[in-house]
């Protein structure tokens, strides 16, 4: 009964800390995946059941894979939420490769397993930079460079005092990451001199953030938070419901937040010094109507 064998795969969510949408132009970024959020596939040899989207990006998983002439039935077991920017087609993308590899006893390297995720990733996102994917896969905190279609730099960092997080949903969803990158793509090639500047000041600001993560200067890596944010804002990626959230997070003494991910709602992330007024902020949140969820990097 081979048909009847089951493949299973595990995919992170993520949360990027720096650099979304500049990542896709070649700048280093920030991303930590969250072992909270992951995504878990159960598959089995047999006819196609999942969207018509879905079985595109698959398809290309498996040509990367080098496996022809085979379709799969998956069930979705766990899930990253889906259209929250917490990179939930990445996760599914690689928790799909992992059951394949383990299914046909591929014996794929992460790095392979990776690259055959962006593969999908290109029907979900056009041009993926390969960040959410990259966390998907290793599962760690990782500084993440690309270095040209479906090409990556990846390296750990140390984290000198732990980050805590709150993780907030603004509830809203007004743009895919496909348009919100094509928004951001389109105002460099328009205003190049203006928009060029903002680049440059990201780049710096990264190397900024990384040192002030090593060496643990929680309220300076906060500020940076806070400049990032005013960087992606310059692309209108922020919402109504992300600057309400903001303040909130102001007022219950986060030392920073930013949109993280895609941006025209979506989810922000923000940083506390400690746990308690992290989940004493999630209250506020939750009385304004915002869920939230807390995490601790380091
Ligand atoms: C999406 O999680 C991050 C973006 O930078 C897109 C990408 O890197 O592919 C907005």
């Amino acid at each position: 009964m081979a048909d009847e064998k089951i493949g299973v795969g595990v995919g992170y969510g993520k949360v990027i800390l720096f650099g979304e949408h500049f990542v896709v132009h070649g700048y280093d970024a920030i991303v930590a995946s969250l072992p909270s959020l992951k995504t878990v596939v159960e598959i089995k040899e047999g006819p196609w059941n999942m969207d018509e989207k879905v079985v595109e990006a698959f398809k290309r998983v498996l040509l990367a894979l080098g496996v022809e002439g085979k379709s799969f039935s998956v069930v979705v077991k766990e899930t990253v939420p889906i259209g929250q920017n917490l990179g939930s087609s990445a996760a599914l993308n690689v928790a799909f490769a992992r059951a394949v590899n383990e299914l046909l006893e591929l014996r794929k390297s992460d790095d392979e397993i990776n690259k055959a995720a962006w593969e999908g990733e290109v029907i979900f996102h056009g041009t993926p930079s390969g960040i959410d994917n990259s966390a998907a896969t290793y599962g760690k905190p990782l500084v993440f460079k690309r270095l040209g279609p479906g090409k990556f730099d990846i390296k750990p960092f140390n984290v000198g005092k732990p980050l805590h997080l709150l993780v907030v949903s603004t509830g809203q969803n007004l743009k895919s990451t496909k348009e919100t990158v094509a928004y951001v793509r389109e105002k460099k090639e328009q205003y190049p001199a203006m928009t060029n500047r903002v680049f440059e000041t990201y780049g710096f600001l990264f190397k900024e953030a990384i040192k002030a993560i090593e060496e643990g200067e929680l309220p300076y890596i906060g500020y940076l938070m806070d400049v990032d944010h005013g960087l992606l804002s310059c692309f209108n990626l922020s919402t109504d419901k992300t600057e309400l959230a903001r303040l909130l997070l102001q007022e219950a003494r986060a030392l920073g937040s930013k949109i993280t991910g895609g941006g025209a709602g979506g989810n922000l992330v923000s940083l506390f010094d400690s746990e308690e007024k992290a989940k004493a902020a999630a209250e506020l949140l939750k009385a304004h109507g915002f869920k939230s969820f807390y995490s601790v990097l380091g």
